[in-house]
């Protein structure tokens, strides 16, 4: 992906700039080259900005000359908030205009900071727009990239192809390396293609479609999958080709499976595209406007289980997050998580290991409590793995708001609603995972798992568990020092 180092020319005597760009996604150089500019008081139309293969426009004549340098009494360059997390994003498009739109949003900032709150403003309207498409394409890449199994001489290594309308690629390195951090992989792409062999990521130019293998027996599970996840009950083939553009259907094994699912029903629609409508909204910013929309979330089938949706409990802000399974029996009463017999023996050990549980966010990975009736009692039953992954999106909510630095999954429930898949509590405890926005994730047993043993055996398990509620305990203080 990169081309050529950055260089800035002052083509014509100090009147107008043409600033190249290393690479298409290089949004550290342009902010650098711009705040430069700024500060020099060059306004954007004497500023041309020229990717990688792109040309010089009419100015960019005579030889290399510096950018101009501002002397110490230059004011500093103003920047909201906002225009940098749009900016952020609005680079990676694949609109050539970008970076020169980007630059007049900035220079206009410097005389009116409130500029991007204007939302009739064409220059606002388009960054947003650009922001959005970008945030959309990458939303398409972590749900359509799909590996396909080859043989190397170092065994298993898995290689997609992905067609990206942007330069998301490099931006997304991150994602898929948590997501498939045991694997060896390459993602191949016309933009760009990243590598991971389980240690390092690295970047090659351009790949062609060629490059990728076209079928393997991995595809017969996804194939599988797909067929089990679409749901009858509610078809509507507009949003589905929506979210799921024909573009990527040739890179999809299941994609084959699609035109019969439509024709064989149409009442039907596809799980994975409620999910992908779900995850292109916007998730809700704050504690109260997640605890609304969960009231009211019919996603799984156990929405209508219990009284009502426990809503986690804590401030924004916590350094510890506690995610447990699912409300109990008390804890659908009273509408507060852990306030059952589990929760009881939760604050125990909590105490025993010198963690204030009041200072803690808890809740858990599914909203509803699922039971059976028994008479008058009401037998708690597991969530499936697919009630658990549904409910994922609210505990990602609650991360993005709440921000723990910690978080301490109880049980192999609560592990597969941060981790997104099922993993063994006696591999994964005793060591911290990193999660995708940095925090470290701490697994440990269930307290319920706990509450039904007896004798030797619970006293094992609860040293255990208060090892590595001690071990969390640590954690955060190292984090505090
Ligand atoms: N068990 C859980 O996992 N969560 C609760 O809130 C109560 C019991």
């Amino acid at each position: 992906m990169a081309a050529r180092a950055p260089s800035v020319q002052n083509a014509a005597l100090g009147s107008h700039y043409v600033v190249h760009l290393a690479a298409p996604d290089d949004f550290a150089f342009w902010r650098e080259r711009a705040r430069a500019l700024i500060q020099c008081d060059v306004p954007p139309d004497r500023v041309s900005w020229v990717e990688p293969g792109g040309t010089d426009d009419l100015f960019a004549v005579g030889g290399p000359s510096r950018i101009p340098v501002a002397d110490g009494g230059a004011a500093p360059v103003r920047v909201s908030k906002r225009f940098m997390k749009l900016a952020r994003n609005a680079a990676l498009h694949s609109d050539p205009e970008r970076f020169a739109l980007l630059y007049r949003m900035l220079w206009r900032l410097q005389s009116n900071s409130r500029a991007m709150e204007d939302k009739a403003d064409a220059d606002v309207r388009r960054i947003e727009e650009l922001d959005k498409s970008v945030r959309r394409d990458s939303h398409k890449m972590h749900a359509f990239v799909r590996f396909r199994e080859v043989e190397t001489d170092d065994g298993e290594y898995y290689v997609a192809w992905f067609e990206p309308d942007h330069h998301i690629v490099r931006a997304n390195a991150g994602f898929f390396m948590r997501r498939f951090a045991n694997m060896k992989w390459s993602i191949l792409t016309p933009r760009g293609c990243i590598h991971w062999d389980g240690k390092v990521m690295r970047e090659s130019g351009p790949a062609d479609r060629s490059d990728a293998p076209q079928d393997d027996p991995v595809e017969e599970l996804w194939k599988s999958y797909y067929a089990s996840i679409f749901n009858p009950a509610r078809l509507k083939v507009g949003a589905m080709m929506a979210e799921m553009p024909k573009k990527y259907w040739k890179n999809m094994p299941e994609a084959e499976l699609i035109p019969e699912l439509i024709a064989g029903a149409q009442a039907r629609e596809a799980g994975m595209v409620a999910a992908g409508e779900r995850e292109a909204r916007e998730l809700p910013a704050t504690l109260k406007a997640i605890s609304s929309a969960i009231h009211t979330c019919r996603d799984c089938a156990i929405a209508d289980c219990g009284t009502r949706a426990v809503m986690g409990r804590g401030a924004s802000g916590a350094a510890l997050m506690i995610v447990g399974e699912q409300p109990g029996d008390q804890e659908d009463v009273q509408g507060l998580p852990f306030v059952g017999p589990a929760g009881q023996l939760l604050d125990q050990y909590l105490a025993q290991a010198g963690i204030d549980r009041s200072a803690a966010y808890i809740t858990n990975a599914v909203k509803h409590f699922k039971f059976r009736a028994k008479g008058k009692r009401r037998i708690h039953h597991s969530p499936t793995a697919k009630e658990i992954d549904t409910c994922r999106w609210w505990l990602e909510a609650e991360r993005v708001v709440v921000k723990p630095r910690v978080v301490l999954a109880l049980g192999a429930s609560a592990a597969r609603g941060l981790l997104g898949k099922t993993v063994s509590i006696s591999k994964a405890r005793g060591a911290a995972i990193a999660l995708d926005d940095g925090a470290e994730l701490w697994v440990t047993a269930h307290p319920s798992y706990l509450l039904r043993l007896e004798g030797a055996a619970r006293d094992e398990q609860a040293a255990l568990f208060v090892r590595d509620l001690s071990a969390v305990k640590t954690r955060l203080s190292q984090m505090r020092a």
